[in-house]
């Protein structure tokens, strides 16, 4: 009935094997809610040894993949190489996917339908920039990112959705619980008028953007927030606690 807390850490190109065996540990060390479901986003170099050496209640992901299963596309992992190691999850359509590499929502909603094709879970990241909250954008915005994916895929059973305001990223200027819950409700009243009521009762969405262990407590209690994705925050042993926010 309950939509299960997620929460993802999303190390982004950070850690080398040193950093990455202390992260390990503290994950290890917990203890983390076996009520929730957690999910480390590893620099795909580190991803078979984080597979092979994470603690069992801890998913791994990669950070992006490609859209087609292998080929002529230098500097790519594909989808068949994260299944062949065990990996089972992957974060697309991250915003510095789309700022710095000029992701565009088409091609990321293309990565999204053949990541799940191909048997993944996805975390799809969405959210408005700064300058598109102020002109009063931010719906149009995430409801345009949500639908270019629902245009190219209809069982969204393995997908969560990660809403992350662009200026909240990595900048210690968290959303407020009530504007994160506000996006949150309008995303499941978009969810439920244009995808199915059940999708919209069901997705979870995830807030990200410079969660903390002081305030991700409080986030977690909105009623739309079902976990988050954790930058900086989840390099540090306090992501024990925004495990156990809830
Ligand atoms: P920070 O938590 O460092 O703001 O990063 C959020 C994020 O981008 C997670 O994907």
């Amino acid at each position: 009935m309950g939509r299960k807390f997620v929460v993802g850490g999303n190390w982004k190109m950070n850690g080398n094997k040193a950093q990455i065996s202390d992260i390990l540990k503290f994950l290890e060390a917990g203890p983390l809610n076996p009520e929730t479901e957690v999910i480390v986003g590893v620099p795909a170099i580190y991803l078979d040894y984080v597979k092979s050496n994470a603690p069992a209640n801890v998913q791994v992901a990669a950070q992006n993949c490609y859209k087609a299963d292998k080929g002529a596309f230098t500097g790519e992992i594909s989808p068949a190489m994260l299944k062949d190691i065990k990996v089972n999850w992957v974060i697309l359509g991250h915003s510095e996917r789309r700022q710095l590499f000029k992701e565009t929502d088409e091609l990321i909603a293309e990565k999204v339908a053949f990541a799940l094709e191909s048997g993944l879970k996805v975390i799809a990241c969405i959210g408005e920039t700064l300058e598109e909250r102020e002109a009063g954008k931010t719906e149009e915005v995430v409801f345009r990112q949500i639908k270019a994916i629902a245009d190219k895929i209809k069982d969204w059973s393995n997908v969560v959705i990660a809403y992350e305001p662009v200026w909240a990223i990595g900048t210690g200027k968290t959303a407020t619980p009530q504007q994160a819950q506000d996006v949150h409700k309008s995303l499941r009243e978009y969810i439920s008028q244009n995808i199915s009521p059940e999708v919209a009762q069901s997705i979870r969405i995830q807030y990200g953007g410079s969660v903390t262990g002081a305030n991700c407590k409080e986030l977690g209690t909105q009623s739309d927030i079902d976990g988050f994705l954790v930058g900086g925050a989840s390099l540090k042993p306090e992501f024990v606690n925004i495990v156990n926010a809830k």
